[in-house]
């Protein structure tokens, strides 16, 4: 007999990896496949987080440590100019984790949560396990985050606001000023969580570092992850600052072992690497000037970016996206549709390294071409 599960459980469609790369390449007859289809650093890993989870390897049989310590003042370093306590640092297993922790532990099922209703489509996956309403908020025409929706929307019930800045899948970022008007109308007892996913490619000075406002919003969580600038997607690390109430909340719920060894010493390493960093920082607005030059040449709408990807007009009606992954797919560069977050006719690129950006727009306009999509 099956098991009976809870309605809103039911109602969940679950997220569906693709296949490994090696099963496509197999189907298909193909190889040296190039993924740009989930904004990982094409720099592949640091040098200096090799050395130290190869150093590190001897002693996973042992439990890690629970409390992050090291990892944490590590954290505390990096953002030395806003002079974190320890208690203001959440870890976990990718923000992924931290952004489930949070929700899980501050917001009930008779609350709301805020969100946007072409971000990063996790947030609505984690409230619909935990049956928690949604108000998803639409971007704007432009296709900027909608700050004066957000606000016409908060109700007595919300209690959880969160943003994505710059936002994925669009690059777009919301304003200084519009921070600023967001959080003077968020009433006290809601809590503003920032992912600031991206914070490291944002170079818009208009474009706000959410840590820069601990003083003017008390209960304010902002979201950062070691998977992008990092390069430590594989590893599973991210943290959250916000107050020492909400940090001892988290580890209230948390598991005790939720961030795992080689990942903390991974972290610390990688914080380390300034180089690796910025060198990442540098490839990617060299590959946004690539691809913005390339969009312009072919008459392509596209959105310029602060993050590491970039969303482009390919055209094509309601399955133009699907059909350009699948076409660009046998000419092994694998890209991301996005029809999920209302962009049926666009697909999204991980900017990669000069050459992947080459194939990349070469396998593009050809299939653009082909289509009649492009003059
Ligand atoms: C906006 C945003 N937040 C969070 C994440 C997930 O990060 P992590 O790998 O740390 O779970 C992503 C990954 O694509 C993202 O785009």
């Amino acid at each position: 007999m099956p098991v009976k599960v809870a309605e809103y459980i039911e109602k969940i469609t679950p997220y569906r990896p693709g296949k490994p790369i090696s099963e496509v390449e197999r189907e298909l007859g193909i190889y040296d496949t190039v993924k740009m289809a989930s904004n990982e650093n094409p720099l592949g890993p640091s040098p200096k987080v090799i050395q130290a989870i190869t150093e590190d390897l001897k002693y996973i049989h042992l439990y890690p440590d629970g409390s992050a310590y090291y990892l944490k003042h590590a954290i505390m370093k990096h953002l030395a100019k806003y002079h974190l306590s320890i208690e203001e640092v959440c870890v976990g297993n990718g923000s992924n984790e931290v952004i489930d922790v949070l929700i899980r532990a501050l917001v009930t099922s008779q609350e709301e949560i805020l969100i946007s209703a072409q971000a990063f489509m996790v947030y609505e996956l984690i409230a619909k396990a935990a049956n928690i309403p949604v108000t998803l908020v639409p971007l704007r025409k432009d296709h900027h985050f909608d700050i004066d929706g957000y606000i016409e929307r908060i109700t007595d019930k919300t209690k959880m606001v969160a943003l994505v800045n710059p936002n994925n899948p669009t690059g777009t970022y919301y304003t200084k000023k519009e921070f600023e008007n967001l959080l003077s109308n968020v009433p006290e007892r809601c809590v503003v969580l920032v992912d600031e996913a991206y914070r490291e490619y944002v170079d818009a000075p208009d474009c706000p570092s959410a840590l820069d406002y601990r003083k003017d919003f008390e209960n304010l969580i902002v979201c950062r992850t070691f998977s992008k600038a990092f390069g430590m997607s594989g590893m599973r690390l991210g943290y959250a600052i916000t107050t020492k109430q909400i940090g001892e909340t988290y580890r209230k719920v948390r598991e005790p072992f939720n961030t795992n060894e080689l990942a903390q010493v991974a972290g610390i390493a990688a914080l380390d690497d300034v180089d690796y960093v910025r060198r990442g920082v540098e490839t990617n607005k060299k590959g946004k000037e690539f691809y913005y030059a390339e969009f312009r040449r072919l008459g392509l709408q596209f959105l310029p970016t602060q993050g590491n990807f970039i969303l482009v007009h390919v055209g094509g009606g309601d399955n133009g996206g699907v059909e350009c992954y699948q076409a660009l797919l046998k000419q092994g560069v694998i890209l991301r549709p996005v029809g999920n977050y209302g962009f049926p006719d666009w697909i999204r690129i991980s900017i990669g390294l000069p050459d992947q950006n080459e194939r990349c727009m070469k396998a593009l306009e050809a299939y653009l071409r082909e289509k009649g999509l492009v003059k």
